[in-house]
């Protein structure tokens, strides 16, 4: 279980805008992948741009634990030496995955196709979070997994099953349950087919092709065969949209910004954030749009512009969903009303996002009606200082430091411990822009 954490506190206070240029670290998403496909791979790979916060940081020493040989990560350089999709060792202890939703629900799926048992553990955020949602579906694959009574982790998955391929309708757009799925589908016989109310995140399928393993899609339906192998290889993985959104909305609300974003992550499923904030009356210009690794990156100019509030369209809430935190500041700042609904998975995210945010900004004088799948916000051009709590989710943390910027008064920001799960060089890389953060450690 988690070691005991020391309790940090946020003190942010806005000047002159966001300025200057900045390269985020890498993606999350992107980042979790990368571990779990190389370490399955036959062949060496070698990863640049990981991200080396504690969430990947925990799927690193989860593989390390089941046998695998890792170098690094340096600078966020890794270099796995792939066991291939039968040569994962049991895991002399539970496997501790810390704050990290992905590495849990996507270890599960995997951990289904063991010969051995394990065990997956989480902090207290984690055992929090419904893992029923995964544990069904790779029970109809024929997993034999253990939840706690509220069908939570702690997670004990049974080895030496027999997996069967299923065809699965997601209830909800989540990457998380398609993505557990198709890595117990490797291990499955017959065909894996995961179908999508709507689109959501799609590196693992983007990232197996990548491996050499064939991935089908038709429309909003994802099928694989199991059995086949993996090729390890390069991964390099861009800057992390969902970490650049941040600075998106700091620059976009405080007047007198402009900023460059560099080699940020522009995969169609994840650019919700920018739609949204455009639709806002945001200045985003993307520049030098390549792709690398299968994934596509751009530079992203943004410039302060006055913002107003919008009804937010549904289908774009899946491809935005970790960014919401961030987008009620933005609608904070904007001038009118903005509706979010449709998105109540937000409540069941490392905090629930609603309410986190919802109290907070109230306490920064904001105007607004929590509804339970999302919130109305009366907008307006600046924000009352004040004290607000994080309750331990990186991304409120770190919302909460933006908003901030148009505050007329710092704001004092509890319980940010977990900022180095995602972003662990937020505070520097903000101060090197323009956003003055003192941190207090207890
Ligand atoms: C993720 C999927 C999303 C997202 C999470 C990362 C992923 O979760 O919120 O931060 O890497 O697959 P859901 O699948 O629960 O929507």
């Amino acid at each position: 279980m988690e070691a005991a954490q020391r309790h940090v506190v946020f003190r942010a206070c806005g000047g002159n805008g966001l300025h200057g240029r900045l390269r985020v670290p890498g993606d999350k998403s992107i980042s979790h992948r990368a571990v779990m496909f190389g370490a399955l791979a036959e062949g060496c790979t070698e990863v640049t741009g990981l991200l080396e916060g504690k969430d990947v940081l925990a799927t690193v020493a989860a593989f390390r634990a089941m046998g695998v040989a890792i170098d690094g990560p340096e600078q966020g350089r890794l270099r796995i030496e792939g066991a291939g999709l039968h040569g994962l060792s049991a895991p002399a202890e539970p496997l501790d995955m810390g704050n990290a939703g992905t590495a849990m629900r996507l270890l599960c799926g995997l951990l289904a196709g063991q010969a051995f048992d394990s065990v997956l553990v989480g902090d207290e955020s984690l055992t929090r979070r419904p893992m029923r949602r995964i544990t069904e579906p790779l029970a109809a694959m024929g997993a034999c997994i253990e939840t706690s009574a509220e069908g939570t982790a702690p997670l004990t998955v049974r080895g030496g099953y027999d997996l069967r391929g299923v065809d699965y309708a997601l209830p909800v757009a989540s990457a998380q349950i398609k993505s557990a799925l198709l890595l117990a589908g490797l291990y499955a016989s017959g065909e894996t087919c995961v179908t999508e109310p709507a689109p959501c995140r799609d590196h693992t399928e983007r990232m197996l092709a990548g491996f050499g393993y064939p991935v089908a899609r038709e429309g909003n339906r994802v099928s694989l065969s199991g059995n086949g192998r993996l090729q390890g290889g390069r991964v390099e993985v861009p800057a992390d949209i969902s970490s650049a959104a941040f600075f998106l909305v700091g620059a976009s609300i405080a007047p007198g910004s402009d900023l460059i974003l560099e080699h940020v992550g522009m995969n169609p499923t994840r650019t919700g954030v920018i739609e949204i904030l455009r639709l806002m009356g945001a200045d985003i210009e993307v520049l030098g749009q390549r792709e690398v690794g299968g994934e596509p990156v751009a530079d992203l100019r943004v410039r302060h512009a006055p913002l107003h509030g919008v009804r937010v369209p549904r289908e774009l809430v899946p491809l935005a969903i970790d960014e919401f935190p961030v987008l009620f500041v933005a609608a904070a700042g904007a001038e009118g009303e903005t509706i979010v609904e449709g998105a109540e998975e937000l409540r069941v995210k490392e905090s629930d996002r609603i309410a986190v945010m919802a109290d907070g900004l109230e306490a920064l004088g904001v105007r607004l009606e929590q509804r339970p799948d999302g919130m109305i916000i009366q907008g307006g051009p600046s924000l009352r200082g004040g004290k607000v709590a994080a309750h331990g989710d990186h991304r409120t943390a770190m919302a909460f430091a933006v908003a901030s910027l148009i505050a007329d008064a710092p704001v004092s920001v509890d319980d940010c411990a977990n900022v180095a799960t995602s972003y662990p060089s937020f505070v520097d890389e903000a101060r090197r822009v323009g956003l003055a953060i003192d941190v207090q450690q207890a």
